[in-house]
C-alpha cells in the first residue's frame, strides 16, 4: 500500500492518516486470540496496571508470538512507512497496549520522539507511530487523542513522570497543552477493529482511563529509519530495541497464512536484554 499525493500533504499538514477497516475481521481474529496468552505469561514485557494484574503492555510480542511477528513485517503498515522516509526501517518499540474494560489507565499527553531522544539519544523525528486496533474503538474506550498540527513544533519541554502510571514517560505540562488545543484542537479517531492510525512521532497525544465494559486492545509500533537508529542503550533491550536490521514484508495475506517467521525470544528474554547498558558502539 503506497500513499498518494493528498495523503503525504494530509500527514505533513496535520500530523496523522487514519484508514478505517484497513485489516479485515479474520486478519484481527488472528491477532486477538493470541492476547489472552501473552498477557497471562510472568515476563518482564508484560507491564501491569498499577491497580491490579490487568497488563497495561505488552512489549516485543514480535521477537516471540508468530501472529505479532507477521503483523511487523506486514506490508499495508511497512510499505507507507518507507515511503515516507525513503529508506529502509527497523523496528524500535513494539507494544500491545491493554487499555482492559474498567482497569485501562490513562496515558498522560506526550510526544514520543520526546522519549526517544532524551532516554535513546535516537537523533531526529524520523520514526513513525503506528496504531493498530484489535477492538472496535468508541467514545467510551478510551480512544488514542491526537493535537493535529503538534507535530510540527519539534519537541517540546516536557518533565519525566514516574508517578502517575505504571510506565515512566516524558509528559506535557497543563499549560502547554491548553495552548496547542486552542491552536489545534483534538481529534479522536474511532473505528472498528482492523482500522491504523499513522501518527507522526512528535504529534502530542494521550488517552483517557477506560471506564466502559469493553476492552480496546490495541498495538503500537514504532519504526525507525535505519539510518536514525538510537546511539543509546540505556532501556531495556525489549522497551528500545539494538538490532536495527531492516524489516522485510512478507507478501500481503501473512496474517492469513502460516509463514515462517524467526522467534528469537520463544523461550524468554536474553539476559543481556533486560538491563539498561552504556552508550551504544
Ligand atoms: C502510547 O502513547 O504509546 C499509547 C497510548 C494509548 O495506548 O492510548
Ligand atoms: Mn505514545
Amino acid at each position: 500500500m503506497l500513499l498518494t499525493k493528498e495523503q503525504i500533504g494530509r500527514f505533513d499538514a496535520d500530523g496523522y492518516l487514519f484508514f478505517p477497516a484497513l485489516f479485515g475481521k479474520p486478519e484481527i481474529q488472528v491477532l486477538l486470540d493470541e492476547v489472552p496468552t501473552l498477557y497471562a505469561q510472568r515476563r518482564p514485557e508484560n507491564v501491569r496496571e498499577k491497580t491490579g494484574d490487568a497488563v497495561r503492555t505488552n512489549f516485543a510480542a514480535h521477537l516471540y508470538s508468530a501472529p505479532f511477528a507477521r503483523l511487523a513485517r506486514h506490508p499495508r503498515m511497512v510499505a507507507p512507512i518507507k515511503q515516507i522516509f525513503g529508506e529502509d526501517v527497523y523496528m524500535h518499540q513494539f507494544k500491545i497496549n491493554g487499555k482492559m474494560a474498567i482497569d485501562g489507565d490513562v496515558w498522560q499527553w506526550h510526544q514520543d520522539y520526546g522519549t526517544w531522544r532524551r532516554d535513546d539519544d535516537m537523533p531526529e523525528a524520523r520514526a513513525m507511530n503506528v496504531a493498530i486496533f484489535l477492538d472496535d474503538v468508541n467514545e467510551f474506550n478510551g480512544p488514542l487523542m491526537l493535537i493535529p498540527g503538534s507535530h510540527r513544533l519539534g519537541v517540546l519541554e516536557a518533565g519525566h513522570d514516574l508517578t502517575t502510571t505504571s510506565y515512566p514517560l516524558w509528559t506535557l505540562d497543563h499549560g502547554t497543552i491548553e495552548k496547542l488545543v486552542a491552536r489545534g484542537g483534538i481529534v479522536a479517531p474511532k473505528g472498528p477493529a482492523g482500522s491504523m492510525i499513522l501518527f507522526h512521532s512528535c504529534l502530542v497525544h494521550a488517552s483517557t482511563s477506560n471506564l466502559s465494559p469493553w476492552n480496546r486492545v490495541s498495538v503500537y509500533l514504532s519504526l525507525c529509519a535505519v539510518s536514525n537508529h538510537i546511539r543509546r542503550f540505556k532501556r531495556p533491550g525489549y522497551i528500545a530495541h539494538r538490532d536495527f536490521t531492516p524489516i522485510e514484508c512478507l507478501p500481503d495475506d501473512c496474517l492469513l497464512k502460516d509463514y515462517d517467521v524467526p522467534l528469537p525470544w520463544k523461550d524468554g528474554t536474553p539476559a543481556e536484554q533486560l538491563r539498561g547498558l552504556l552508550e551504544a558502539a
